[in-house]
């Protein structure tokens, strides 16, 4: 559905049927005015291009317009239309670029008047105007690369000629938004307005008026000169060690370096070389497929509910859970409750939040007023009784079955009969949790992931009596608190944890067989994973892992194989991070490689007789990653997870796996699902029944 409405003010009559556009007003002389008015999130798709095309022809050729105003709605333009990626859409003329050189090259000047948003193509569509004025709460940005392409409709030449090559790039390899103040301040922009339309208007008439219209950015050079080879040599080699394997920052850098040292022409040629390079690139429909798995994941299937409304939460502990979870509510403008068993404990936590608060403030990662704010927000408490009238409870306790029942049956007295009961378990039975209270439908997990102020993902789990509402609720809440929900089933780890275990154990037992801690994680790592899984567990604590592996055993098959490594290290006093020394050792958080640990694992790999495997990186690889596909399968087929795109973003949002690759399933798709079937055949030999194929690995290979 889409409307490009054009306002002509006292304009002859266009024929404006013809082109699908509508006169609503006729008061100002001389003035076009065309806005895209294309719900969501006005995307230039073909529809919208062709109808602004013809917009900006019926302007140019009537008489009486002197000259054209472009504005959206409430935002201005996400850009391109991403549902046009995927390839199976027949793309309508004029393309993104055509039009913009349009734009560009129009009679009659034209002023962009911004309100909201200008993402990727609606940026780039602005910087092809002679004026560009917006709102004082506009944003603007070019995330393409998040999408592993470039803005490739002329944005990395025009940009750089009007903001300079180092804040270009920036803007561009980052993707990140500005907001209208730093947009002026760079150049972006020329004005910022309370009154865009009318502000607009007067601008347009008065370059219409004068004939004085500002150099096109195409043309300007004050900027782009004086930079030589061995800046643009620095910019690239910067922009790839950050870009983990994702290849389209190192394009954005080279695309600017042409905007500084070729003609316009050219270097928008240059440019759609290498837009054309970057979408044949796998990495671009990798992320266009999470992007899109991102949104649906928010959807459930038959889910009718509407959410409760929650303007006041409890966050019981204020451990680090308690305290990351309590400020991603005081973020999002959501007053809080933290509490805790006394005084100190709650104070530690309360001064652990301020010192959180100033060292975003320090990295202007957040303004000394909302820093402020977000504090405020946060009230204390000792014990349960004192929690008032929340809507909600999130716990994040010690992952003990018993001490949890025990908290949620006080919860259960001491809240109104409305508040939902949450769980930050990772990975506790949440029906089990639910029996302690008289109200198991207001029961539910609610996963966050460490640092939650900061991990995007919330991982919302139903127990089998939680009821829709609840469920809503809590799928509402990750979008209120900027991060991406997605529903699992009730089971021991949800999606993330019950995969993870697959692919910690494999690694483990790749060292059980001779393979180095350091070679394993290396891999991974290269591979675009932030740690490998042996740093991890140094990180999550060796103790920890000891102590959830001595109940999960308990549960186990006969038969199946443990790898026990982690208790070696762990029975020499090694406890990973936190005491210095795990598989590896630390100087305050670098990690280094150990001799003592090659002695304890040598001698744990004789006294128990293990072969030694002689395994290629990429067979590390396989190993690591074909049993975490194996297990999401097994997800799906008992309804742990609701669709293949919901582990994605799981491991995508939570664990940190390489957003170009798409997540575990898609990158399984891509290796082809008969590598993890045979993978999981050879494992399941050696491990145990837990590591068989899953049963509907061939439905899956057959449904695409
Ligand atoms: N094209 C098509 N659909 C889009 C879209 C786009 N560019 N951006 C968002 N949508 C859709 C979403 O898929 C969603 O659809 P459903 O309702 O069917 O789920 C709907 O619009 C609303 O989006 P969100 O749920 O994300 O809403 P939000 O308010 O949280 O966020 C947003 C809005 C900030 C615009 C966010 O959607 C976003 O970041 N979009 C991506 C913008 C982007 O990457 N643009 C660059 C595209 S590439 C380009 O422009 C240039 C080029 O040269 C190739």
């Amino acid at each position: 559905m889409y409307r490009t409405r054009v306002f002509i003010f006292s304009a002859p009559i266009l024929s404006l049927r013809e082109i699908r556009v509508s006169i609503i007003e006729r008061t100002v002389s001389g003035i076009a005015i065309l806005q895209i008015d294309s719900p969501p999130v006005n995307a230039f798709g073909g529809a919208v291009r062709a109808a602004l095309a013809r917009g900006l022809a019926a302007a140019c050729a009537a008489p009486d317009i002197n000259a054209i105003v472009l504005c959206g709605t409430t935002l201005f333009s996400a850009g391109a239309d991403i549902t046009e990626f995927s390839g199976d859409k027949v793309r309508l003329k004029p393309m993104l670029w055509d039009l913009f050189t349009l734009l560009e090259a129009s009679p009659k000047p034209v002023v962009a008047a911004v309100d909201g948003l200008a993402l990727g193509g609606g940026t780039e569509c602005i910087l092809a105007t002679d004026y560009r004025i917006a709102t004082p709460s506009a944003r603007f940005g070019l995330p393409e690369v998040k999408l592993g392409i470039l803005p490739g409709a002329g944005g990395t030449q025009r940009l750089p000629r009007l903001i300079g090559p180092q804040a270009a790039i920036d803007l561009m390899t980052r993707g990140h938004t500005i907001d209208a103040q730093q947009a002026l301040a760079l150049g972006m922009i020329d004005a910022i307005a309370e009154d865009l339309l009318s502000e607009a208007i007067a601008r347009a008439k008065a370059i219409a008026a004068t004939g004085n219209r500002p150099t096109a950015a195409l043309r300007r050079t004050d900027k782009v000169s004086g930079f030589d080879r061995a800046y643009f040599a620095e910019q690239r080699s910067k922009a790839v060690a950050k870009a983990r394997g994702l290849a389209a920052p190192a394009a954005i850098v080279d695309c600017v370096e042409a905007a500084c040292t070729l003609p316009p022409r050219e270097g928008l040629r240059f440019e759609r070389s290498l837009l054309d390079a970057l979408r044949a690139n796998p990495q671009h429909m990798a992320l266009t497929t999470l992007f899109q798995a991102e949104r649906a994941a928010a959807k459930v299937p038959h889910l009718v509910a509407t959410p409760a409304p929650v303007s006041r939460v409890a966050v019981i502990g204020a451990g680090t859970m308690g305290v990351g979870i309590a400020m991603a509510f005081a973020n999002a403008g959501v007053d809080v409750v933290l509490s805790e068993v006394d005084t100190a404990a709650v104070q530690r936590g309360l001064s652990t939040i301020g010192q959180n608060y100033e060292n975003a403030v320090s990295r202007k990662a957040i303004d000394r007023d909302a820093a402020d704010a977000a504090r405020a927000r946060i009230e204390p408490a000792v014990g349960l009784e004192a929690l008032g009238p929340v809507d909600l409870v999130v716990e994040a306790i010690p992952e003990e079955m018993a001490l949890k029942q025990q908290l949620f049956a006080t919860l259960d007295r001491v809240t109104p009969q409305h508040t939902i009961l949450g769980t930050n378990t990772s990975s506790l039975d949440i029906d089990e949790i639910a029996k302690t209270t008289s109200r198991p439908g207001k029961v539910v997990g609610v996963h966050f992931f460490a640092p939650a102020n900061v991990m995007k993902l919330l991982e919302n789990v139903r127990g089998s009596l939680t009821d829709d509402t609840t469920i809503a609720t809590v799928m509402a809440l990750g979008k209120r608190l900027g991060k991406v929900s997605v529903l699992a089933g009730n089971c021991d780890g949800f999606i993330g944890n019950r995969m993870l275990h697959y692919y910690s154990c494999s690694a483990e037992f790749m060292v059980e067989h001779g393979i180095a801690p350091t070679r394993i994680d290396a891999v991974a790592e290269a591979f675009g994973m932030p740690m490998g899984p042996l740093a991890l567990r140094d990180l999550v604590g060796l103790d920890v892992t000891v102590l959830v592996r001595k109940q999960r055993m308990a549960r186990q098959p006969l038969g199946t194989r443990t790898p026990l490594v982690v208790e070696a290290l762990h029975a020499a006093g090694r406890l990973g991070m936190k005491s210095g020394k795990g598989f590896y050792r630390y100087e305050g958080r670098r990690r280094l490689p150990d001799p003592d640990v090659t002695t304890i694992l040598e001698e744990h790999v004789r006294r128990n007789g293990f072969a030694r495997l002689a395994l290629t990186d990429q067979q590390i690889l396989d190993r690591l990653l074909l049993p975490l596909v194996n297990e999401g399968a097994k997800e799906l087929a008992d309804g742990t997870a609701i669709r293949e795109g919901d582990i994605d973003v799981v491991w995508s949002s939570g664990y940190g796996f390489p957003r170009h690759e798409g997540g575990p399933m898609y990158w399984g798709r891509r290796v082809g699902l008969e590598r993890v079937k045979a993978m999981a055949d050879e494992l399941g030999q050696c491990f145990g029944a837990n590591w068989m194929p899953a049963s509907n690995l061939d439905g899956l290979l057959k449904s695409h």
